[in-house]
């Protein structure tokens, strides 16, 4: 569905990606993982038409779309959620959800009325009325998912839609993510919350320093040495192992 080509993108003399491809199967959860500024954002950013590569091509649904303007990508139903949740502070949750909603209709009603029904599917559906600013952070984040989804993408890019959520909040969020596939919409997401990861996942790419170390199915990604080192530095794989040998 969406195959990204080896996207390089440099700010001034930094290379925040390499050279990195992913390739997204539609119907499937796909992971992007990566320590802190290995530029995962960055890469959706581009995927999503907000920056454009230095090099590299992106195709959805067999169309090369690399040059194209974010709202035009947005009509062929490719949607991002932001890691810097952003909301109209002074609108209600419905109407930060029509603003979604809008790509699709110029009528009002039915916007607000798509909205309700997006908040609904997000767990936001007995705050329609209050305003964004007087959310929590996991409001917060549903109301940057249900803005997303509101667009009626076909992929729905998710950028650490988790993050900053308690446990029991992730535990209510990881089943409406798996829903919104069930529903039909292929997800790629961007996420540090490894339980997460293993829970939905079907596929994982990893990113470290701008460069695609490795991908394939979660278990496997995460139990190989290139992963783990990438993660907790030099030797860190091989100290892992000791330690289960001393344990054992
Ligand atoms: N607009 C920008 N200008 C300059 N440097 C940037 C910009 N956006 C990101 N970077 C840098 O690029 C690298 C990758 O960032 P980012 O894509 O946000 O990483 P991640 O999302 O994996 O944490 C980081 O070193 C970051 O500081
Ligand atoms: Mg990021």
């Amino acid at each position: 569905m969406l195959k990204a080509q080896n996207l390089t993108k440099r700010f001034f003399g930094l290379l925040a990606v390499d050279s990195a491809s992913i390739d997204v199967e539609e119907g499937s959860i796909t992971g992007l993982i990566g320590p802190n500024g290995a530029g995962k954002t960055t890469m959706f950013a581009m995927i999503a038409g907000f920056l454009s590569p230095n090099s590299g091509q992106v195709a959805f649904e067999g169309n090369d779309i690399t040059g194209e303007k974010p709202h035009l990508r947005a009509r062929r139903g490719l949607a991002r959620t932001f890691q810097i949740v952003q909301p109209f502070a002074g609108l209600n949750v419905r109407d930060n959800i029509a603003v979604g909603a809008y790509l699709h209709t110029k009528d009002p009603r039915e916007a607000r009325s798509l909205a309700s029904q997006t908040a609904e599917r997000v767990g936001l559906g007995r705050e329609l009325e209050k305003l964004a600013s007087g959310l929590t952070i996991a409001g917060r984040k549903r109301l940057e998912l249900a803005r997303a989804l509101a667009t009626r993408p076909k992929l729905l890019l998710l950028d650490e839609v988790l993050a900053g959520l308690n446990p029991s909040e992730i535990r209510d969020v990881l089943p409406i993510i798996r829903s919104i596939r069930d529903e039909g919409v292929t997800i790629l997401m961007i996420e540090h919350i490894m339980q997460a990861v293993m829970n939905l996942c079907d596929s994982v790419y990893v990113l470290s320093q701008g460069r695609m170390i490795a991908s394939g199915e979660p278990r496997a990604v995460c139990n190989d040495p290139a992963v783990i080192e990438a993660y907790l530095g030099h030797g860190a794989a091989e100290r892992i192992r000791s330690e289960g040998a001393a344990d054992a």
